[in-house]
């Protein structure tokens, strides 16, 4: 069930009875019991700025770690797999249905990882969800492309896209696109060459380390190509 609205804080529980899906109740059981990294709706209120706070079962000093935050995070593998090799790092995953960030949680559990906090929020309204210069790094694997033209305004990078990024980002943060999508791919690196970011081969915190994701697998095994850039905000 994915979530429309833009407004991050709207409480979309509540048009709907929690019990109308098993993810919708797993969900707003595990957001008030604590016993999932997970939040949604009015509870986001005061995360912008407190972001490294909400980590409450990371020790040591939580302003200094990078956080890095994943859009698209599908059920979390990518995110689980940064999260584990950079416990250092506090990672957010941003997803728009209640089953993928219930499974991205979960995941997250089972593997025993405390860097990892997941939002269901549709990242249509990412300018409420960071304080200015609070990430560290953003990563898009395989935005939907919506491929027809009459359905381009649904994509993720646009300018206001690009400029929240750049907002959100600290000085040396990072985004980290990929792509199956040729056409988006062209588009959203001009867009994003645009904004002011440089293109950059080595990431602070991944270094030149590559990611695999759940949708990258799939276009592997079918022997489809795919794109990736990174790039870096050199200045503050
Ligand atoms: C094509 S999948 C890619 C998933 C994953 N990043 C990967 O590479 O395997 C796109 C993901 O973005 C999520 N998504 C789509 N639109 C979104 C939006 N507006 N805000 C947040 N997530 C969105 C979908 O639910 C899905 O998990």
């Amino acid at each position: 069930m994915p979530v429309r609205t833009n407004d991050i804080f709207e409480d979309v529980v509540a048009k709907f009875s929690k019990d109308c899906n098993a993810f919708v109740t797993k969900f707003m059981d595990g957001q008030s019991s604590g016993s999932l990294p997970i939040a949604m709706g009015p509870t986001l209120r005061n995360f912008p700025g407190n972001w490294r706070e909400k980590f409450v079962a990371v020790s040591g000093d939580k302003s200094q770690m990078p956080l890095i935050v994943e859009i698209g995070c599908h059920s979390g593998h990518t995110l689980c797999d940064m999260a584990e090799a950079h416990p250092e790092s506090l990672f957010v995953g941003v997803d728009i249905t209640f089953k993928r960030v219930v499974q991205t949680a979960e995941r997250a559990r089972d593997r025993g990882l405390k860097n990892v906090f997941v939002v269901l929020a549709n990242a249509g309204g990412l300018k409420d969800l960071f304080a200015a210069k609070e990430v560290s790094g953003f990563v898009t694997f395989f935005p939907d492309p919506w491929k027809k033209i009459r359905h381009a305004h649904n994509r993720l990078y646009s300018s206001n896209f690009c400029s929240t990024l750049w907002d959100q980002l600290g000085s040396g943060g990072f985004l980290w696109l990929k792509t199956d999508h040729l056409p988006y791919f062209t588009d959203a690196c001009s867009l994003v060459d645009r904004s002011g970011f440089q293109e950059t081969a080595v990431l602070p915190v991944f270094g030149d380390t590559d990611y695999s994701s759940f949708f990258l697998r799939r276009f592997e095994l079918q022997g489809l190509p795919w794109y990736s850039r990174k790039w870096t905000k050199f200045h503050a």
